[in-house]
């Protein structure tokens, strides 16, 4: 998590640099990121290419860094796509996994050699030409339940994504049919048993060397997704723990192996700042930040943000604590980040708010509603606060 002495830095550090309008900030943390992706990266065999799920974060300038720093990008649109071309990704790094390709979309991409393209269905293998030079994978659902909420529970019987492992014929006679050298699979976001997930594993690679024993090795890549919930780093993680699976699983294995971690890397490595609007009641308090940047938040279930409030100056507000209902700002009854939060009592206008750990699917899921603006990003390397980008009104 995000010390406070750094949240005080920050907040120190970028008064020169904004103005009154600037109600709320969204803060990226740069060590704490690449800290993140190391542990990640170290976690895995050592050969095996990180894609990070722009979806999670989309900020331009995150994703120059990622690439900066050697990762590749997962793209779920081919508006992704060209924002991972546009930051520098090389092709073979990036993963494209829209389920809803359009033919003109295929054309596009097939030509960019060595990008790996998960087709969604058999009959989309269809759609490319025998000339593509992209690598194409099968999405296969490992129908399996590994306890990931049901929203994002991708891979049950009746799941939109991918190909049902129990139609194994069908994906083996797919990949032999088609210039296929690839396997795909996402079991959801949050997955809680990595022994169901180990199951999985076993299952695709198993699927993959059915194929290869009868087309001489015709898979080479597996591409395992992402899905594991947000966790603060320490030595005993379940990253860690679901590391040490897939080194069993892949042991004997050449595969290279491909990832697609979205908010494992993101959330914990950012924050967002509000300024108190209001206080009302000294037992409710108005923000500028709502269901418009934490829009999965509040329309299912809010996520325990770690809350601290500070002056103007960066100095934490201490005291005696009371219950506080934090509302956002949008015309609507359910717009509330927390309810019975413990904030100190003498929380006053003109505070800012920290919500600690909001680095994943919140400035990705920006909300139109209302036409709010869209909050300055600033990025902090430790010791400086840098303006990613500026305030931006939303264009209809
Ligand atoms: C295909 C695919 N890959 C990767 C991800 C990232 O998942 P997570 O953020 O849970 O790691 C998602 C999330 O929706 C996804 O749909």
């Amino acid at each position: 998590m995000i010390s406070n002495s750094d949240i005080s830095k920050v907040i120190a550090g970028v008064k020169g640099q904004i103005n009154e309008q600037d109600t709320s900030l969204i803060v990226a943390h740069l060590p704490l990121l690449e800290e993140r992706l190391q542990y990640l990266a170290k976690s895995f065999p050592s050969e095996t290419l990180h894609a990070i799920a722009i979806k999670t974060n989309p900020h331009p300038q995150m994703l120059k860094h990622l690439v900066g720093l050697g990762y590749g990008l997962e793209a779920a649109s081919i508006e992704e796509v060209n924002m991972a071309m546009a930051a520098g990704c090389a092709p073979s790094k990036i993963v494209f996994d829209s389920p809803v390709k359009t033919r003109s979309e295929i054309d596009c991409v097939s030509g960019l050699t060595d990008m790996l393209v998960n087709v969604n269905s058999i009959g989309e293998l269809n759609r490319f030409p025998s000339e593509a030079t992209c690598t194409i994978g099968i999405r296969v659902n490992p129908q399996v339940h590994t306890g990931a909420p049901e929203m994002f529970d991708v891979s049950r019987n009746e799941s939109k994504f991918g190909v049902a492992i129990s139609s194994k014929q069908e994906i083996i006679n797919a990949a032999l049919a088609h210039p296929v050298s690839a396997l795909h699979m996402h079991s959801g976001s949050q997955m809680k048993d990595l022994e169901v997930q180990r199951g999985a594993l076993e299952a695709l690679k198993a699927l993959a060397d059915e194929i290869n024993a009868t087309s001489s090795g015709k898979i080479h890549t597996l591409d395992i997704g992402g899905g594991l919930p947000s966790e603060p780093l320490s030595d005993r993680t379940r990253m860690a723990e679901y590391g040490a699976i897939v080194h069993e699983v892949f042991a004997d294995s050449q595969y290279k192996l491909v990832t697609e971690f979205g908010q494992w890397v993101h959330a914990e490595a950012g924050f967002a700042l509000s300024r108190i609007e209001y206080v009302l009641d000294e037992s409710r308090v108005f923000i500028h930040l709502g269901a418009d940047f934490f829009m999965r938040d509040a329309y299912t279930k809010a996520r325990p943000f770690a809350l601290e409030v500070w002056n103007d100056t960066g100095e934490f507000v201490q005291g005696e604590k009371s219950s506080f209902d934090i509302a956002g700002p949008l015309c609507f009854a359910g717009d509330y980040l927390a309810h019975g939060a413990m904030l100190p009592a003498t929380t006053a206008e003109g505070n800012w708010l920290s919500i600690n750990g909001t680095g994943a699917n919140t400035y990705a899921l920006w909300s139109r509603h209302c036409s709010r603006t869209v909050p300055k990003c600033i990025a902090f390397d430790g010791v400086h606060s840098s303006i990613w980008s500026e305030r931006t009104t939303i264009n209809y």
